[in-house]
């Protein structure tokens, strides 16, 4: 672990380690995205390398994913090869009392939604600073849209009461392209009173793909925390 000295990457490293514990031999795993789901991965992938659990494949949430696991020896399997996803492993930017989330902070929510969706158990992985209150408070919400449609979608989002932003590149141009070649447009809504129904609003808008409301799909949250000056992990 090169993370000694930060106590964020540290708390994100530990409960990636622990939701990687939870992979047993034959599993078929959807891999999730980010930086703490990156942590899961590597441990599964050294498990792998160890023989301490060995038949495990791998579905993938995105081009990231898709590069770590190859990176950490875990072989890969597409929806058409599998016949179901025992457990799938992901991060998320927020989580409510409710486990629902708002993820897509790496533009990846709709393949992570296809993946995290199918699992028999999906295991979210958070450090504390993602646990709120009410969805919304602190993080905007992601949503995919086809490149032609966001001039409409963004007038129907703010019809709803949202302030829909495109979001733009980092070292690169213009818009954000998703690895379906998408936009994303985040949308920050000054309550989300009701995220079963704003799910399901959204994506009936013509040209939205998809949008980072996770809702009714957790299994288990779990949680990478600080506390009096020791790193643990605990189950919501
Ligand atoms: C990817 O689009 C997201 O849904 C991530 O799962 C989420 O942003 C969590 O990422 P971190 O673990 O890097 O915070």
């Amino acid at each position: 672990m090169s993370a000694a000295a930060d106590p964020v990457t540290l708390m994100k490293s530990m409960v990636g380690k622990a939701a990687a514990d939870r992979v047993v031999s034959g599993s078929i795993v959807g891999l999730g995205t980010g930086s703490t789901t990156a942590y899961a991965i590597e441990y599964i992938g050294k498990r792998l390398a160890s023989g301490e659990i060995k038949d495990v494949k791998g579905v993938p949430t995105s081009f990231q994913a898709e590069v770590l696991a190859k990176q950490y020896g875990i072989p890969l399997a597409t929806l058409d090869d599998v016949d179901r996803i025992d457990v799938a492993i992901d991060g998320a930017d927020e989580v409510d009392p409710n486990k629902n989330l708002i993820k897509g902070g790496g533009a990846a929510h709709t393949r992570e939604k296809v993946v995290d969706a199918l699992a028999e158990q999906f295991i979210v992985v958070v450090d504390s600073s993602k646990l709120v209150d009410q969805l919304g408070s602190t993080f905007l919400l992601p949503v995919e849209v086809l490149p032609m449609a966001k001039t409409p979608v963004m007038r129907a989002i703010e019809k709803l009461g949202g302030k829909p932003q495109l979001r733009m590149g980092v070292k690169k141009a213009g818009p954000v392209i998703t690895d379906q070649g998408n936009f994303v447009i985040d949308v920050k809504f000054d309550a989300i009173d009701n995220p079963a129904e704003l799910e399901k609003t959204l994506n009936n808008i013509p040209g939205v793909l998809e949008n980072g409301l996770f809702v009714g799909v957790t299994d288990v949250v779990l949680i990478g925390e600080i506390k009096d000056g020791q790193p643990l992990v605990r189950e919501m």
